[in-house]
């Protein structure tokens, strides 16, 4: 294999350029050409392609976002776009793709490799951290660095004003995030769509911490359960607490990668050309275990990935 592609798409995670950085070095080391594919899939159906010199990637693995752009693309979800792609590619003389995403990222390589029977390679970059085949995806810890941050920050004036706040991070319909953030930031409450929610318990608890002389309560809701200000006002209604809400959103993706984030993207973009030049088909990157290891795309695609039920009783024990 001469010449490979790499791509980011769908939500951008810091991260995302340290493993680009990775690709292009490794694969320059590797004695091969690496080019870059502007916006995703988009930039995949348009052509939009750049080739990638070692200085390409300078200075790129403290930045946040991805130099490569990234799309969301309904084009490629069709069979037509996903044609044009190839031809794309073809006329580019590239012979491997190395994409950077979640589960659509996936979705899209699965397809494409179906119907061209290119070689393609997953590498999870994902806030959410929802992706299967791996214990973690680029992006996640960087994340909830950024939840516990702002976390710190509304702890101090909640506790000058006494007050309550229901802060919402993202997560899609996972509740990783805020998990992670709810335990690490020592949050009352952790709502998350994996477990239902009582809003009763939610409500006597707090009751109960202010009784015991708590100055301040936080709640952490997973956007997948529902939204803040709808859930501060419902929690108002029925405690009679100031309870105001806070909706972190796009900041959580934000900001220059944690180390964890940068080793993590290094690994595992080096690891994704490996694989190429190796000759796997259809593979995608993962860490299990401590390990970094791959498993077939189908089989990341199939796996549904569980917060950990154990962790979560353990936050509400120690929230008591
Ligand atoms: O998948 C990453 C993510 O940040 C989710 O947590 C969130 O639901 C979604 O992307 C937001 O998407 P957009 O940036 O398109 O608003």
């Amino acid at each position: 294999m001469r010449r490979i592609g790499v791509f980011t798409s769908g939500g951008d995670a810091p991260g995302m350029n340290a493993a680009i950085r990775a690709v292009v070095r490794k694969g320059i080391y590797e004695g091969c050409e690496v080019w870059g594919i502007r916006r995703g899939y988009a930039g995949l159906i348009e052509g939009d392609l750049v080739p990638l010199e070692l200085g390409s990637v300078a200075d790129t693995i403290h930045r946040g976002g991805t130099i490569l752009l990234t799309a969301r693309s309904q084009e490629f979800l069709a069979e037509e776009g996903r044609k044009e792609a190839f031809a794309s590619l073809h006329r580019a003389g590239i012979e491997g793709l190395i994409g950077l995403g979640g589960e659509g990222t996936y979705k899209g390589l699965l397809a494409f490799h179906r119907e061209t029977g290119f070689p393609v390679i997953g590498v999870p970059a994902t806030i959410d951290n929802d992706i299967g085949g791996t214990d973690y995806s680029i992006g996640f810890d960087t994340a909830v660095n950024n939840v516990i941050d702002a976390i710190n920050k509304v702890r101090d004036t909640a506790t000058s004003h006494e007050r309550t706040f229901v802060v919402e991070v993202m997560g899609r319909n996972t509740g990783y995030i805020a998990l992670t953030a709810g335990l690490a930031g020592g949050a009352e409450s952790i709502l998350v769509p994996e477990f239902p929610v009582d809003l009763d318990a939610v409500c006597q608890r707090l009751l109960r911490g202010i009784r015991r002389g708590k100055r301040h309560s936080i709640i952490v809701v997973a956007e997948g359960v529902g939204h803040a200000p709808s859930i501060a006002q419902e929690i108002k209604q029925r405690t009679g607490l100031e309870t105001k809400a806070i909706i972190l959103g796009h900041i959580q993706r934000g900001g220059t990668p944690t180390v964890f984030d940068r080793v993590l993207a290094s690994v595992m973009g080096a690891r994704a050309v490996e694989l190429l030049l190796a000759g796997e088909k259809k593979a995608a990157v993962g860490l299990v275990g401590g390990e970094i290891m791959h498993c077939d795309l189908e089989e990341a695609l199939a796996t549904v990935k569980k917060i950990d039920e154990a962790v979560y009783k353990l936050a509400e024990i120690l929230a008591i």
